[in-house]
């Protein structure tokens, strides 16, 4: 079976409006559709679509308490509008697949799927199958065809964010490309074509070129994307992402501590094998929070910030050292 890719005799044109089984392609298309809805309805929330790349902004900070710069909102949207895929790259932590997720969910109106890639992917994991005893029993047809993400995706018209796609095949990477290109996708066993139902329906792929042991993408591929990369924030920004993310948890943490921890990381991010994204230096603080939390403080004190800092740097054990040093330095405390 081969999906989204056009197969010798299997294009969209020679479909045309066949039978199969005594049932017309257009019945069968609505039979599947109507079992996504029945499948992946229920998971899916609604909301009032933000195509503005100001409002975005405005609505990711207040919503999902993200705080993206213009740039990538505005690229984003302006790949959506020319129908090409994105591709998220950067550091570890830096907010891509949970900004890429909220991205795709203001654009369409409703919750999007994330898809974390494995090498195994194909089209039988993300576009559907037939599920083996069921066809032997009813045939290969609507009934033992089990829709799975990417066309869920597209009957539903929202977005799909296909995680560190640097994990998958180049084959499974260019059936993606190819299903966003001609915004269709074919089931040649049912005889059935499935369309794009509006613009909600987009793809952001992440990959993170530091990690080691992954494959590199195709020249193909990337010529295909849209490539946004995403950096270290600034320490303004950094601050402020500590801010946001922390501000549930009921006990202060001094601007200057926080200004030191942001010190630290970013002394780390010259020095140390795992450079701390904004991911751990918020774990950071949360962790700190908490530990002033359950002693019942009401502002965070230093011992609470150097007793979290090896849980939230140290994520490989060659940098015990560098980080155990750095924070002594800065913070004037040592962990152990
Ligand atoms: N711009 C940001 N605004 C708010 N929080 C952020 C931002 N960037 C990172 N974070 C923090 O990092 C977490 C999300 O990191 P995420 O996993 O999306 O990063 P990533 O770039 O996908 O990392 P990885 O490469 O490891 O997959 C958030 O839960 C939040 O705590
Ligand atoms: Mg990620």
């Amino acid at each position: 079976m081969r999906h989204g890719t056009i197969d010798m005799a299997f294009n969209e044109e020679n479909i045309g409006e066949g039978k199969v089984k005594g049932r017309t392609t257009s019945e069968i298309v609505e039979a599947i559709s109507k079992k996504i809805i029945d499948i992946y309805g229920k998971t899916i929330k609604y909301y009032k679509p933000v195509r503005n790349p100001m409002l975005m902004v405005k609505e990711l900070r207040s919503r999902f308490k993200l705080i993206v710069p213009q740039r990538i909102v505005s690229l984003t949207i302006a790949a959506f509008l020319s129908n090409r895929p994105v591709l998220y790259e950067g550091p570890p932590g830096t907010g891509k697949t949970e900004i890429g997720e909220a991205i795709l969910t203001l654009w369409a109106g409703k919750s999007s799927f994330v898809l974390p890639c494995s090498s195994n992917y194909d089209e039988y994991r993300v576009i559907g199958d037939f599920h083996p005893l069921m066809a032997l029993r009813y045939g290969f047809n609507e009934e033992s065809y089990i829709p799975r993400t990417i066309l869920a995706a597209l009957v539903l018209d929202t977005g799909v964010l296909v995680d560190e796609i640097r994990r998958s095949s180049e084959e499974f990477q260019n059936l993606l490309l190819d299903i966003i290109d001609k915004r269709r996708i074919i089931v040649p066993e049912l005889k059935a074509v499935f369309k794009a139902r509006g613009q909600g329906f987009q793809i952001i792929f992440t990959s993170n070129p530091e990690d080691i042991g992954q494959g590199e993408l195709s020249d193909a591929f990337l010529r295909r994307v849209v490539r946004i990369r995403f950096y270290y924030p600034s320490k303004e920004l950094e601050y402020e992402i500590v801010k946001i993310r922390t501000s549930d948890i009921n006990v202060e943490l001094p601007n200057e501590l926080l200004s030191k921890m942001l010190e630290v990381v970013n002394m780390l991010r010259e020095k140390a094998l795992h450079k701390p994204g904004p991911a751990d230096t918020v774990l950071w603080a949360t962790l700190a929070k908490h530990l002033a939390l359950v002693a019942g403080k009401k502002v965070v004190d230093v011992r609470d910030v150097v007793e979290s800092a090896p849980i939230a740097l140290i994520k490989r054990e060659e940098d015990t050292d560098i980080v155990i040093k750095t924070v002594s330095e800065l913070l004037g405390a040592s962990p152990w």
